[in-house]
């Protein structure tokens, strides 16, 4: 059924055909035709909070926070919106995702579009969904390297009420120097002013949001090794590996591989769960990893549980296989608790 409708949706624009299934969903939703909500199945407590399951939906396919509800029936544990940037912004000139349909990837170049915080924190108070419900937090693309702590602060301050946790994305590659920030001085002096700022946030606020950090799957393993020594320093309280890479390792060929922008999908599965596995031997069990990059079934599913992490979230696998996927990938995926990691040392 899917083949079929990913046949009718693959003739439009990349863009056009996302717009269309949101609003789609939408309209569904509203006619009540999409039914269940939350299923639970290997309930789990991570970070402080309850996930009915494990399977999330990364950020980026609901950039403003429009279509929660609707996307919350198809069967997600948790659901991370945005990125949001303190001001709204049009993200880079049209066309900007392209799909490598044999290598089941995109290429995107977004560069955070969104209609900005004050948009985001009205769609969130009218929500329904009762999942796990976090924000992706990003710079405006006209804000200096050096002041970009100050548009991740505004997010945080203006969305703390109203989200389960919160995630610092700086390793969009379609942001200009963004990616610095997961280096050395910048990373430390971020960290340490957004988790002097929850600290005020929570003693205001009666309530503990988590702070997550959204790493690139293009680190080596000084650079992974560096930046969880600095998370552990900071006590951040999660870890999402990996946004969408420069590489274009497995794709060369296609025609559209030389496109500015991020790959996702199938070929970065394999980077992805290098860079879950690096960043789980430095960090154990003490700050727990959210695994995406590549999922398209259950086998690679278990493969970022392997690789250590604890919950998974997906996107581009979501474009290929439909939203079938969420539920199969529920029913299916092992409690990440009995799951023997690659880095696991104890035996049993
Ligand atoms: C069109 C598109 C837009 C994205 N936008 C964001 C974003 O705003 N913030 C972010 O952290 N990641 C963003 N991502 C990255 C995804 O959240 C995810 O980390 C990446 O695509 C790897 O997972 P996948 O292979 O399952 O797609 C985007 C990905 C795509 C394809």
């Amino acid at each position: 059924m899917y083949s079929c409708i990913r046949f009718l949706l693959f003739l439009l624009p990349p863009e056009t055909a996302h717009w269309v299934v949101l609003r789609g969903l939408n309209l569904l939703h509203r006619c009540r035709l999409l039914g269940r909500g939350v299923p639970s199945c290997n309930p789990q407590t991570v970070m402080g909070l309850d996930f009915a399951n494990p399977v999330g939906l990364a950020a980026g396919l609901d950039k403003n926070g429009e279509y929660i509800d609707a996307l919350g029936c198809l069967g997600f544990g948790f659901i991370e919106v945005g990125a949001v940037t303190p001001k709204a912004q049009a993200g880079n000139p049209k066309p900007r995702i392209f799909r490598l349909k044999r290598h089941h990837a995109l290429i995107n170049a977004m560069g955070f579009p969104n209609k900005g915080l004050a948009y985001m924190i009205e769609r969130l108070r009218r929500r329904r969904y009762q999942g796990v419900l976090g924000v992706n937090l990003g710079k405006n693309a006209s804000t200096p390297l050096s002041e970009a702590v100050n548009d991740y602060k505004a997010c945080m301050i203006g969305l703390y009420p109203y989200v389960d946790f919160l995630t610092v994305n700086i390793s969009s590659p379609n942001t200009p120097g963004l990616r610095e920030l997961q280096g050395g001085e910048y990373l430390d002096h971020l960290l340490e002013t957004l988790k002097h700022e929850q600290t005020e946030l929570h003693r205001l606020h009666n309530k503990y949001v988590p702070l997550l950090v959204k790493v690139a799957p293009d680190l080596d393993d000084g650079d992974i090794h560096g930046m969880a020594a600095c998370f552990k320093r900071h006590n951040i309280d999660g870890v999402i590996a990996t946004n969408t890479s420069f590489s274009r390792q497995g794709v060369e060929e296609h025609k559209d591989s030389e496109r500015f922008g991020g790959l996702s999908g199938r070929p970065i599965a394999e980077r992805a769960n290098h860079v879950i596995a690096k960043l789980y031997e430095a960090l154990g069990n003490d700050i727990p990893l959210i695994g995406v990059g590549g999922i398209d079934s259950v086998a690679s599913a278990k493969d970022k549980f392997a690789a250590g992490a604890s919950l998974i979230q997906v996107y581009t696998g979501l474009i290929y296989q439909g939203p079938g996927l969420v539920r199969e990938l529920v029913k299916n995926t092992p409690d990440s608790s009995l799951v023997k990691r690659s880095g696991d040392t104890r035996s049993g």
